[in-house]
């Protein structure tokens, strides 16, 4: 699958990238200009300063509702070191960690890496999310942490305020550390954060990559109360800050979020759209979520009995289109779909639609 990554960034420019659920559709000149002030003054010759620059946590704060007060905000490479911090940090060999299947899998992968054990729970079924029950059977007295992936990848479901509520509340119940991982929040028309509920062990991992288009920049964030914070801190690796030209991008993206967050999901949501009706005059494809609240969601194609890797290769190598296959995001199931992202500009979706039937159709010969 490596080489299909070479192949695509050796054509950069002549892809159409819906495979890693990043963002291309541009976003405010403001970023541009922050950006070319950090390069042309040279501030990069320094470290940056180590809690981040000036004004950056506390815009995240801001764009959270979240209280200095209360939480502590790290700045990390991505929402992926946040995530690599807390694993290390706080599992070790008896533990376990409960989390969905189909997944985000290289958050499975840190937590094993962890010495502790991680419980997939199926959810490539009705209602295609964790449900309340299948969380409160799967706890056991080694349970030490609950993965929240909301909106979740790669099926594009959400989760109600109520839910958030009720896996908060078992959380609490049982003393778990409850992961938000947040990444694709902007996404989503209603997004309940954990911590309304359940505060005391809620920890947020916070993203720059896919709202704002920033997923090679890496700049993300881990916010977590004071006293876990504490534990964390001894894992963090970025002690000398996080690359300053990615804080100016990510600070201006915030102070400027209300110029183009609307136009970054009202174009993936019209995108959708046109994937739908895609699909819809395929037969033995179909969407086991839409609408999506995020800006992925998965193409089922197991009645077409065509192996999802191939449609991967033949859409990547024929059309310059490049999806994922399933088996990237589930052992399980990912034999069944093909996941593809949507915040790219339209006409780049349109030749989406345009070639998905015909590499179908090829294959199913
Ligand atoms: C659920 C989830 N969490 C975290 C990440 C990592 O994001 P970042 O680019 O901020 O490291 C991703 C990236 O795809 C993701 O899907």
């Amino acid at each position: 699958m490596s080489s299909n990554f070479d192949y695509a960034h050796k054509h950069r420019d002549e892809i159409v990238w819906m495979s890693q659920n990043t963002n291309t559709i541009p976003i405010s000149p403001e970023i541009e200009k922050a950006i070319m002030e950090s390069v042309k003054s040279r501030e990069y010759n320094l470290y940056p300063f180590a809690p981040g620059i000036f004004g950056l946590k506390e815009a995240i704060f801001k764009d959270l509702g979240l209280s200095e007060d209360e939480f502590d905000c790290l700045i990390t490479p991505g929402g992926i070191e946040a995530l690599y911090i807390l694993n290390r940090a706080l599992l070790s060999k008896e533990d376990n960690v409960i989390a969905s299947d189909p997944s985000f899998m290289p958050i499975h992968h840190q937590v094993r890496l962890s010495g502790a054990e991680i419980k997939e729970l199926p959810v490539y079924h009705e209602p295609w999310k964790l449900t309340e029950e299948q969380v409160k059977e799967a706890v056991d007295s080694q349970t030490k942490m609950f993965l929240l992936i909301d909106p979740l990848n790669p099926l594009g479901t959400h989760y109600s305020r109520d839910e958030v509520k009720a896996f908060s509340e078992v959380c609490e119940d049982h003393d778990l550390f409850l992961i938000d991982d947040i990444t694709y929040r902007d996404f989503s028309e209603s997004h309940t954060l954990t911590n309304e509920f359940f505060s005391e062990k809620t920890i947020i991992t916070y993203s720059f990559s896919k709202n704002c288009g920033f997923a090679g920049m890496r700049i993300g964030a881990l916010i977590a109360p004071k006293d876990i914070m504490k534990e964390l801190l001894p894992y963090n690796t970025n002690v000398l800050s996080v690359n300053i030209i990615a804080q100016r991008a990510a600070l201006a993206a915030l102070h400027t979020k209300n110029q183009w967050v609307d136009n970054v999901v009202s174009i993936s949501r019209k995108n959708q759209e046109h994937i739908k009706n895609c699909v819809e005059a395929i037969e033995g494809a179909f969407l086991p979520v839409f609408p999506s609240h995020t800006n992925m969601f998965v193409i089922d194609i197991s009645e077409t009995e065509i192996n999802p890797d191939t449609v991967e290769e033949r859409m990547l190598y024929d059309h310059h289109v490049f999806v994922r296959g399933g088996n990237y995001l589930s052992k399980r199931f990912g034999n069944r779909f093909v996941r593809t992202s949507f915040s790219i500009p339209e006409k780049q979706c349109l030749k989406f639609c345009e070639v998905f039937p015909k590499v179908i159709h090829e294959q199913r010969k």
